[in-house]
């Protein structure tokens, strides 16, 4: 198969502008301080960046309530900067994906704004109203304890609107083929501007049908294809990343069976049960996820991720799993959220401890699927539980220990950067740690380096080896007669564990350590036996003789060594 497909082996980097790098002194970032960034994110070696909402908006859900599709919120700048900074990028070798929010709009939007005025508007049927109050309007509300229905009566209207999300943002009729029409455009628009794809919001709630009478909302599939066929038509090698938190049965139908829908998705199945083994040291679930979650057409990718812009979901684990998540990293009240999830960021959750930092990004780089870091993880980021809601975890960046972590010139900040506690930009920021060269920073740089050069993961197709230790997570993957393997500790304890890399006849009887030089050879039976640290991991190119004297990148001086 070609091999150029871009996102099957990148590294995604998301931010957003708002918070990133301020360069006119309001307090707010913009596009121009995120120009000037550009060489700061190339050098961390990521491919893609993946900007949330920028445009106009009250910003009443972090952009993602948009009130114009087709333009720059004017507090980040204007198109002619947003063209100029993927030009920026474009110079580096680096893709630009952007938010896609169609699922609703702000109740701000022109389009809401003119069919709540009149029943005769020709927009009124953009969105989804009912005369009555529908009777279940107190159901399958996203954020409990925050949002109190799904649907709510408008004045002007005279009568109720569908609302999946917060009251202030409507629901697109999406079933509507005019709305469907202007959701191609505003892709159009954006991929003349020079963008690469989409990350697609709230997938699952786009396809599905709505309405005061539907009960069951059924899923329009073929939706999806419609959206790719138009965006492979203007820019072929253009992606949509979806967000859908689906159960693993559903995957395909995202995907698509013959891979004529969806690119990449979110990996949610697997995030979840990530964090679960994070906090009991037993992987036995994690590793179902990943096997749950391994049917996928060549062409398709996953996004992995630990943390993100919004809460930690665990909604899929079981109730003790759970409890055993929330007991180990969000015990406080006020570190929860709508009833199913964590909103700190990942340092603090980990107690700051590098070893178990180091664990769980090394896990994030070699699981099945294109890695997406958060901003500020590089740098060992913390929150600000004061924040409402999931603010605590979109402080600004943190650059330098100059006032508001040289994020800012202004005294006021659009959120407060972090400037107390052990996370303060006064100790954790990026020019401090480009000094230090085993600062987490040039940790990440280094590991970004080692995961391009490891194509297998991105192309391959993987097998988790059998050991004997639930704490101990060991994937092998095969693409194009090359082999890798990866080792996991997820308990503090060292452990010792043997196994057989899985190969048959002669067959990974040498495994050479990509990060350190300690290599291993397999006894007689061909079993490794391997003393892994706590909260150790390794990364292995399988080898034998022949394999070894034919590569030419693997370091001489093992094969003088080891004499093979
Ligand atoms: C998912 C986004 O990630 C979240 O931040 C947002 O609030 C909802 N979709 C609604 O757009
Ligand atoms: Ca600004």
């Amino acid at each position: 198969m070609i091999n150029d497909l871009w996102y099957k082996n990148g590294v995604i980097y998301c931010l957003s502008v708002g918070t990133y790098m301020d360069a006119n002194g309001d307090g707010i970032g913009d596009f121009k301080g995120l120009q000037r960034r550009l060489d700061y994110l190339h050098g961390l070696g990521i491919t893609a960046l993946w900007l949330m909402p920028f445009q106009p908006s009250p910003r009443r859900d972090d952009g993602y309530d948009v009130a114009d599709y087709y333009g720059v919120d004017p507090s980040y700048g204007t198109l002619g900067d947003f063209v100029e900074f993927t030009h920026g990028c474009r110079q580096r070798g680096i893709r630009v994906i952007i938010d896609l929010v169609v699922n609703h709009t702000s109740d701000q939007h022109p389009w809401f704004q003119s069919a709540r005025a009149s029943k005769d508007s020709p927009y009124r049927d953009w969105y989804v109203w009912a005369e009555k109050r529908p009777p279940n309007a107190n159901e399958g509300m996203v954020f409990p304890g925050v949002q109190k229905s799904t649907w709510t009566r408008d004045k002007e209207a005279g009568a109720w609107y569908f609302h999946r999300f917060y009251d202030f943002q409507p629901d697109l009729n999406t079933s509507n083929p005019s709305v469907q029409a202007e959701i191609l455009k505003i892709m159009g628009f954006w991929i003349q501007l020079g963008v690469s794809g989409f990350r697609m919001d709230a997938v699952p709630f786009i396809i599905a049908s709505k309405g005061a009478k539907v009960k069951k909302p059924i899923e329009q599939y073929d939706m999806l294809r419609t959206f790719r066929e138009f965006l492979q038509w203007r820019e072929g090698d253009a992606i949509i990343l979806a967000e859908a938190n689906v159960l693993p049965e559903t995957d395909m139908e995202y995907f698509g069976h013959d891979g004529d829908r969806m690119h990449m998705m979110f990996n949610f199945q697997v995030n979840q049960h990530l964090f679960y083994a994070l906090a009991s040291a037993d992987c036995r679930p994690l590793a179902k996820a990943l096997m749950a979650t391994k049917p996928r057409p060549d062409t398709a990718q996953w996004g992995q991720f630990l943390r993100n812009h919004d809460e930690l979901d665990l909604g899929r684990l079981t109730k003790a799993q759970r409890e055993t998540v929330f007991e180990a990293f969000g015990a406080d009240k006020n570190m929860q959220l709508y009833d199913r999830g964590i909103r700190r960021r990942l340092a603090p959750m980990l107690g700051g401890d590098r070893r178990r930092l180091e664990l769980a990004y090394s896990l994030m780089f070699t699981l099945p699927g294109t890695p997406v870091i958060r901003y500020g993880d590089e740098i060992g980021m913390g929150d600000d539980l004061d924040l409402p809601e999931r603010n605590g975890a979109r402080t600004p960046m943190q650059w330098s220990a100059e006032p508001h972590a040289g994020f800012t010139a202004n005294d006021k900040p659009c959120l407060p950067v972090i400037d107390e506690g052990p996370y303060g930009y006064e100790h954790v920021n990026a020019a401090k740690q480009r000094r230090d060269p085993n600062s987490m920073l040039n940790w990440t740089e280094r590991i970004v380096r080692m995961r391009k050069e490891v194509p297998e993961i991105g192309w391959g197709d993987f097998e988790i080896i059998a050991v004997r230790d639930a704490a101990v997570l060991v994937i092998r993957y095969d693409w194009h007669n090359n082999s890798v393997l990866f080792v996991h500790n997820f308990d503090e304890k060292p452990r010792e564990i043997s196994f057989s890399v899985g190969l048959g006849d002669g067959g990974g009887k040498l495994l050479i350590n990509l990060l350190s030089e300690d290599h291993s050879h397999a006894d007689e039976k061909g079993r490794h036996r391997l003393l892994i640290e706590g909260y150790g991991y390794h990364w292995y190119r399988v080898g034998g003789l022949d394999y070894l004297l034919k590569r030419s990148d693997v370091d001489t001086s093992v094969r003088k060594k080891r004499k093979v």
